[in-house]
C-alpha cells in the first residue's frame, strides 16, 4: 500500500504529524496545507498553498493527487464539518464528524454530555442570561471558572478571583462581542485543584488505543506565572498519570465518553484529546476535550512513538483499530516552545532566525515560521517547538536548552522549567 497523504495546518502540531506520517514506507507523498517554513524544509513533505478552511480547494486537490488518506490538525475545521464534506466526496479523512467535534465545538454541549453519562468534571452552569449566570457563580467557592461557550481559540477561559469580578466577567462575554458567536453562552464552573495532564488517543466508535501521556505547560513564565498561552513546553510521559490513575482514565473517562457518544447518535472517529485533573485524592476530572491532537504535545508524544502512524490512521478510518498496535520508547520526551517577543498579545514578526541549520540532537518542530528566499522568518506567536529525547524529562530537558543555545531570533522568549513536575518527581524517586 502507497497512499498520498494529506495533513492539513500550519503549525508545530501539523509539522509533526506530517514529519511523523512521511516517515512511514506506506507514504508516497505527503503534502501539507498550507504547511509552514519547517514543513517546507522537510524533503519528503510538500506545502501547498491551500487554506485550512477552503474546503472546496482542498476536497478539489486531493481528488486531483488521488490523496488517499487526510489527517485534519486544527480544531476549527473539523468543528465546520470538514470530514462531513470530505466523505461526502468519496475520500478519506480521520477526524470526528461535525456532530461528534461539537464534544470540542461547544463547552454546553460536552458539559452536558459528561453530566448526561456520569463521567467526572467540575460542577457546571450554562447561561445566556447575565443575572442568572452571576447568581449561579454565587452559588460555588471562589474561584469560580468562567468559559465562552464556544472555540475562543485558547482565550476563552477566565478564573474570577472574587463574585465582583466575575460579574464583570460575565457581563464582558455575555454583553460585549470580544468573543463573538462563541461568547453568546457562558459556562460557569467549579474550580478544581490538581495537577493536570493531557490523554490522548486514538478512537474509532468502541475502539481506541491510547497515545502515551504528556502534560503542558499554559502559562507564558516560569513557575505557571503571567498570561495563559497555547502551551509553552509539553513532556511525556507525564509521570502524574500513574498505571493505577492511567486504568481509572480509560475505564471512567475514555471508555464511557465513546460509549456515550454511540449511544447519542454520534460514533467518534479520530483524535480525542481529554483534558484532566488529577485531585489530591487520586480521583481524575475532565477539565475539557479536544477533538484534536495536542500542540504541544503532539512533538514530544510523536517524537517517542515507535508504530507506523500511516497505519494506525489507515486503520482508524477503516474500522481496524482492533489490528493495529501503540507503542512508545521508554525514554521520556521534552518540547520547549521559542515564543516571539509579545505572545501570547501582538506580537512581533518576521524576525530572521538563525541557527537552525547547526548540528544538534534535538528535532525543531516549526509552528509558526515562513522560508522566505533561503531564510526562514518567524510568523507566528509560537515559533519553534525545539523536541528531544532523553532517558530521563531530566536529560531531556537538558539537551533541549543545550541546542536552544545555537538558535536566535529577535524577541526570542521560553520558558526554562519545561517538564519541572516531572523532574521533582525523578529527584524524589532516586532519593
Ligand atoms: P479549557 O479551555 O477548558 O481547557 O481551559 C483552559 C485552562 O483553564 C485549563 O487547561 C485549566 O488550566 C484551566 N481550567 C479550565 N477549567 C478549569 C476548572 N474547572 N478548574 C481549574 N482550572 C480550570
Ligand atoms: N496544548 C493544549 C491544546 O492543544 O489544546
Amino acid at each position: 500500500m502507497f497512499l498520498n497523504i494529506l495533513v492539513i495546518g500550519s503549525g508545530g502540531r501539523e509539522h509533526a504529524l506530517a514529519w511523523k506520517l512521511s516517515q512511514s514506507a506506506s507514504a508516497e507523498s505527503v503534502f501539507v496545507a498550507p504547511g509552514n517554513g519547517g514543513t517546507a524544509l522537510e524533503p519528503a513533505i510538500t506545502n501547498i498553498p491551500i487554506e485550512p478552511m477552503d474546503f472546496d480547494g482542498l476536497i478539489e486537490f486531493a481528488i486531483r493527487e488521488q490523496v488517499g488518506l487526510t489527517v485534519v490538525g486544527p480544531e476549527a475545521p473539523l468543528v465546520a464539518g470538514i470530514v462531513d464534506r470530505f466523505h461526502d466526496a468519496g475520500l478519506a479523512c480521520l477526524g470526528p464528524s461535525a456532530a461528534a467535534a461539537q464534544l470540542e465545538g461547544s463547552k454546553s454541549f460536552s458539559k452536558q454530555f459528561l453530566v448526561k453519562h456520569g463521567i467526572p468534571t467540575a460542577a457546571y452552569g450554562s447561561f445566556e442570561s447575565v443575572r442568572q449566570a452571576c447568581d449561579f457563580a454565587r452559588t460555588l467557592p471562589l474561584p469560580v471558572v468562567i468559559k465562552a461557550d464556544g472555540l475562543a481559540a485558547g482565550k476563552g477561559v477566565l478564573i474570577a478571583q472574587s463574585y465582583e469580578e466575575a460579574d464583570q466577567v460575565i457581563a464582558h462575554m455575555l454583553e460585549g462581542d470580544a468573543f463573538g458567536q462563541a461568547g453568546h453562552r457562558v459556562v460557569i464552573e467549579e474550580f478544581l485543584f490538581g495537577e493536570e495532564a493531557s490523554f490522548i488517543v486514538i478512537a474509532n466508535g468502541h475502539s481506541y488505543l491510547p497515545f502515551a501521556t504528556s502534560q503542558d505547560h499554559k502559562a507564558l513564565l516560569d513557575g505557571d506565572l503571567g498570561l495563559n498561552t497555547g502551551g509553552m513546553g509539553a513532556y511525556s510521559p507525564a509521570p502524574v498519570v500513574t498505571d493505577a490513575i492511567h486504568a481509572r482514565v480509560l475505564s471512567e473517562i475514555i471508555e464511557p465518553t465513546l460509549a456515550g457518544m454511540i449511544a447519542d447518535g454520534h460514533p467518534y472517529k479520530g483524535f480525542l484529546y481529554a483534558g484532566l485533573m488529577i485531585e489530591p485524592t487520586g480521583d481524575v476530572k475532565v477539565v475539557e476535550f479536544n477533538c484534536r491532537f495536542g500542540d504541544p504535545e503532539t512533538q514530544p508524544v510523536l517524537l517517542r512513538m515507535q508504530s507506523d502512524l500511516v497505519s494506525l490512521c489507515v486503520g482508524a478510518v477503516n474500522n481496524r483499530l482492533d489490528s493495529c498496535t501503540l507503542e512508545f520508547t521508554d525514554a521520556a520526551a521534552v518540547a520547549v516552545v521559542l515564543a516571539a517577543e509579545g505572545y501570547p498579545q501582538a506580537y512581533r514578526k518576521n524576525e530572521e532566525i538563525e541557527g537552525l541549520s547547526l548540528p544538534m540532537a534535538s528535532k525543531v518542530f516549526h509552528c509558526g515560521t515562513l522560508l522566505q528566499g533561503t531564510s526562514i522568518k518567524t510568523s507566528g506567536g509560537r515559533v519553534l517547538a525545539v523536541t528531544a529525547l532523553g532517558n530521563s524529562v531530566r536529560a531531556a530537558q537538558s539537551q533541549v536548552y543545550e541546542d536552544i543555545q545555537g538558535i536566535q531570533f529577535a524577541g526570542m522568549q521560553y520558558r526554562l522549567d519545561i517538564g519541572y513536575r516531572a523532574i521533582a518527581r525523578e529527584k524524589n524517586s532516586a532519593s
